[in-house]
């Protein structure tokens, strides 16, 4: 793995421009896309430059279920609000948070990441060491799937939520197998809430129970971390600022 520590999110949010703009430059064509907090600093590095995506294609990792593209927390709606509205793609994926059917919905997902390989993959991290929504004792083998979200994530998340109930529990999550056909990685964690989820990826055995250290399977990943994300590595890294 390929880790960079920065002093801050600022600077994270540069680094991470720089990947996508050598992904680009290197004729990657989809891009797999993530959405809470971290990735927000590179979306706007992204939007303020002139980075052509028009002819791309983007294939997002999860969305709540039962909630609707125009709902204020889905994650489509975060898409078009911070990237998709500012920077158009030819055509952008995200699963479908109202499918009825929720098998055919993963199949679907399924054909979409065949039909599209995915030549970059953005990733965060969750605090119990989730890719996507893939929680702790999810196979590695695993495809897009409907998931009962931990207690924990749940929590995590409620923050963008006026009350806690109202998170959804559930959520489509693309699958831990298809995230690592991706040709490239880049992962991107902030704050001592993801030191030990990034000490368990990292240095950790390989183990279902902390999905991200499946990464260490995978040979072109980029890590982007701040100081506070590191300070539980046994390495020490020089800092970007
Ligand atoms: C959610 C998303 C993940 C994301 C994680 C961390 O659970 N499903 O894709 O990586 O939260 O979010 P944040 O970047 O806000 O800490």
């Amino acid at each position: 793995m390929n880790i960079i520590v920065v002093e801050n999110e600022q600077v994270g949010g540069r680094e991470g421009y720089k990947v996508f703009e050598q992904a680009l430059a290197n004729g990657a064509n989809v891009f797999g896309l993530a959405t809470g907090s971290t990735p927000v600093t590179i979306y706007e590095n992204i939007v303020a430059s002139d980075l052509d995506f028009s002819e791309k294609t983007s294939i997002n990792l999860d969305e709540y279920q039962g909630l609707a593209g125009t709902h204020e927390q889905s994650y489509r709606y975060f898409m078009d609000e911070h990237l998709f509205n500012k920077k158009p793609f030819k055509e952008t994926f995200v699963p479908n948070g109202l499918a009825e059917d929720p098998e055919a919905e993963a199949k679907r997902y399924d054909q979409v990441i065949a039909d599209h390989p995915i030549d970059m993959q953005i990733l965060g991290i969750g605090q119990n060491g989730h890719i996507g929504f893939n929680e702790p004792g999810t196979s590695f083998d695993i495809t897009t799937h409907l998931v009962d979200l931990a207690e924990s994530t749940i929590e995590a998340n409620a923050r963008f939520f006026a009350d806690k109930n109202d998170v959804p529990r559930r959520a489509y999550s693309m699958g831990i197998g298809s995230i690592m056909k991706s040709k490239q990685i880049l992962l991107v964690a902030y704050g001592e809430s993801k030191a030990d989820a990034i000490a368990g990826m990292i240095e950790g055995p390989v183990t279902e129970e902390m999905p991200a250290s499946v990464l260490q399977r995978h040979d072109n990943v980029t890590v982007l971390i701040d100081k506070a994300a590191a300070s539980k590595l046994s390495q020490k890294f020089d800092v970007k600022a």
